[in-house]
């Protein structure tokens, strides 16, 4: 932990000297009161009210992606966006949910009561039982030939891999440990079914003695459904535009049955809340509000979003605001600024943790940390090489993920603070009298601020 640091601190001071950029603390950087003026451009209009309004209907009906609930609140956000004025997209995308009808393995006439692996592949087979171990590394030829797999060292992803790439025809796995829930993941190649423990070690000794024949049958259905992405474009003025996108974004569905005020209609209400602000304030980049579903089921909404882009938008793309979780009354305890801080996929820093830093400090005389953290839709813009950082307050609260996110404890001066960074440093790219910016870019008013190893639930 203390290493790392240290190895941050390092670099960021080889990249001071190296390329002449003063970090000057906030009182001394000589543009620091213009750039307070810009702030409260934004700032003084940031209502909480409005964010707990927004926080309020969404978080009235769970949102998991795919139900109805999503659409309630993609047709608000839609609704909000459209009232603006912007150009406002809903963009589908499949999503998919597997349903087990049936999941049997038999061996000699007797069912074993198995389960199907999660993404076992459907069909029926009988065929002879091969014993192949923890199937690390299989010599042996499975041509037509079930597998029987011991649980343990190795994914059962990779298990299924390697026997299947030996001609094995269906798997069939025991348990690691006597108890337990031995549900493996596969990736639809084979029938696959989980047993106990007892019963893979009763067949490994009946093998001894002769073949054995399994038979597992298998169907798992696979049920489509949408989720969304809404994207509202905000376009500078024609004849002012630096060509480049930034973006702002938030997820807006919630866990299964959770109302998911802060996770994360809090982010989607500070969305809405700097895209009123922005349309109606003169820019000359181009600003798109994003809101994702399916960040709960793995960043889906963002990673779709991200790989239908143009190549052209990817490469005019220099800074990806991501909030999620940025209300949480009870998050963030003992920490300044109510433990808001800025995770980067790789823990360094970049264009967007400057801004957010030195806005934090010029508003807050406080330099908000950063981080290094995944779990949110800053991951897919990061991985294609846009400047991304999540803001988020942490340790999280007790809420997390429970039927108790709820509006109750969302803290309004929380969002009113995390709005206002994050609005403050869109702003520092976006107003019409700063220069196109390089993605490498380090704001000539940073400030000094820490890297934090700090845990998040
Ligand atoms: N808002 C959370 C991310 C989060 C939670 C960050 C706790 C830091 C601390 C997000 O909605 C979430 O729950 N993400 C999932 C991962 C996702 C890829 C399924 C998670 O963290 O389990
Ligand atoms: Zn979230």
């Amino acid at each position: 932990m203390f290493r790392r640091k240290t190895m941050i601190t390092v670099l960021a001071t080889g990249m001071l000297l190296s390329s002449g950029v003063v970090y000057a603390q906030t009182n001394s950087a000589p543009n620091v009161h213009a750039d307070t003026a810009f702030d409260n451009k934004v700032i003084k209009k940031i209502s909480a009210e409005n964010m707990y309004n927004t926080i309020k209907y969404l978080s009235a009906v769970p949102r998991e992606a795919g139900t109805e609930g999503e659409v309630r609140g993609v047709e608000y956000i839609e609704g909000q966006f459209k009232s603006l004025g912007l150009e406002t997209r809903r963009i589908p995308f499949p999503i998919y949910d597997y349903k087990t009808n049936r999941q049997l393995a038999e061996v000699d006439g007797v069912d074993l009561s198995g389960r199907a692996f999660s993404g076992s592949g459907s069909g029926k087979v009988t065929a002879e039982l091969v014993d192949v171990g923890l199937a690390k590394d299989v010599q042996v030829d499975l041509s037509g030939k079930i597998a029987l797999v011991a649980r343990g060292e190795i994914t059962f992803v990779q298990k299924v891999r390697n026997v299947v790439a030996k001609g094995a025809v269906g798997v069939l796995m025991y348990n690691s440990s006597p108890t337990g829930n031995n549900f493996g993941q596969a990736e639809g190649q084979v029938p696959a079914v989980a047993i106990t423990r007892a019963q893979g070690l009763d067949l490994v000794e009946k093998l001894k003695n002769g073949p054995v024949s399994a038979t597992l049958d298998v169907e798992i259905q696979t049920i489509e459904k949408t989720s969304y992405v809404v994207e509202a474009k905000l376009k500078p003025n024609k004849n002012k535009d630096t060509g480049q996108i930034v973006t702002i974004g938030a997820h807006h569905d919630s866990v299964p049955n959770g109302p998911g005020a802060n996770d994360d209609a809090s982010g989607v209400s500070a969305v809405l809340e700097l895209a009123r602000i922005f349309a109606n304030t003169p820019i000359d980049t181009e600003v798109r509000f994003l809101t994702f579903g399916s960040e709960e089921r793995g960043m889906m909404g963002s990673s779709y979003y991200v790989s239908q882009l143009p190549k052209s938008d990817i490469d005019r793309m220099v800074a990806h605001f991501q909030m999620d979780m940025i209300g949480g009354a009870e998050a963030g305890e003992d920490h300044p600024l109510g433990g808001l801080i800025m995770y980067t996929i790789d823990g360094h820093k970049n264009l967007v943790t400057d801004l957010g830093a030195s806005a934090s400090s010029r508003m807050y005389d406080v330099a908000v940390p950063y981080g290094q953290l995944g779990r949110s839709d800053h991951q897919p813009f990061h991985d294609v090489g846009i400047p991304s950082a999540l803001f988020i307050h942490s340790p999280v609260e007790p809420q997390y993920h429970k039927p108790t996110d709820t509006l109750e404890h969302i803290s309004k001066e929380k969002l009113q603070q995390a709005a206002s960074i994050v609005g403050a440093s869109a702003y520092q790219i976006v107003r019409p009298d700063t220069p196109a910016l390089d993605r490498a870019h380090v704001s000539p008013t940073s400030v000094d601020y820490d890297f934090e190893n700090r845990p998040v639930d």
